[in-house]
């Protein structure tokens, strides 16, 4: 952090541009890497640039032009000649590299009792089933499937709403103004915890404010209707099949259920 406000302080000073987004990233990194194995990348102990290739991999298979044509004809992915193949061997390349450094690397070190992160857990509840006779229900499959579930879900996401909040900051002084008062009437020196989190309010709204206006995930994930389900006036039957993607940037930017949904005003 101090680096980073040097660095920034000496931008100002000198007129040049600091690569401020790049910063955002080393810390959102690094705190995925805390919260899969409980160790800061200053330690060196995990290959970070594993989670940056991997969702940019998976993030370019993604796009429309190229998820709408593998999902129909799968075999694209192995069609020599064709960007698909290409596209799928990154993605299957760069999902080995985050196994061998996060899954592996692990595995490799854990021992009887330690709980280091999300990684641990994932490995320890995997070792109890093992000793239960049912090593089948937790494969090392589904554990790396959940790692990269937790870095797709945690990296991406994170770094983006950082990055708008800051990009709507920018434009406000006076948002700044009032974020950095709170901190010090809350927070103050000590360092921050959850339990400051309830009597900041205003900080609180700006996170919201940010989430709600970026809508980074415009739309959620499908879901498969398991039982009965009443929403609003309708009713959305069990068993019918039916997968519901809901469109998160329509509901966030509705006029009749936010004030004025199209600008950044936390209140
Ligand atoms: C600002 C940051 C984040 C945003 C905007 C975000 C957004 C979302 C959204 C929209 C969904 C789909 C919800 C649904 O349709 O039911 C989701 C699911 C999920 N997120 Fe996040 N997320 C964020 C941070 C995180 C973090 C830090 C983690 C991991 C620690 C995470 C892990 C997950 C997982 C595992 C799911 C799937 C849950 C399921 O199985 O239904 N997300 N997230």
């Amino acid at each position: 952090m101090s680096e980073t406000l040097n660095e920034l302080k000496a931008g100002f000073k000198n007129g040049k541009n600091v690569k401020f987004s790049s910063q955002i990233k080393g810390y959102v990194l690094n705190l995925v890497c805390v919260l899969l194995t409980e160790n800061t990348s200053e330690q060196g102990l995990y290959d970070l640039t594993t989670i940056e290739d991997f969702t940019k991999s998976l993030d370019e298979i993604f796009l429309i032009e190229n998820e709408t044509f593998l999902h129909t004809f799968p075999f694209l992915g192995f069609a020599p000649g064709l960007k698909f193949k290409a596209l799928h061997e990154n993605l299957t390349n760069s999902a080995h590299n985050l196994h061998e450094a996060f899954f592996y690397a692990v595995k490799a070190t854990i021992k009887p009792g330690l709980q280091r992160g999300f990684i641990d857990d994932l490995l320890n509840a995997q070792h109890e089933l093992d000793q239960e006779g049912c090593p089948q229900l937790f494969e090392d499959e589904a554990v790396k499937a959940m790692i990269q579930n937790v870095v797709v879900g945690a990296y991406l996401t994170t770094l983006s709403t950082v990055e708008t909040l800051f990009l709507h900051l920018l434009h406000r002084q006076d948002i700044q103004d009032r974020i950095f008062q709170e901190i010090v009437d809350v927070i103050g020196e000590s360092p921050p915890r959850l339990h400051h989190r309830p009597s900041m309010p205003f900080t609180e709204s700006v996170i919201l404010e940010t989430l709600c206006l970026s809508a980074l995930a415009p739309f959620y994930v499908p879901h498969r209707i398991r039982e009965d389900v009443l929403f609003d006036e309708y009713v959305i039957p069990k068993g019918t099949g039916t997968v519901l993607q809901m469109n998160s940037w329509f509901n966030l930017h509705l006029e009749k259920r936010w004030i004025d949904p199209w600008t950044f005003h936390p209140s």
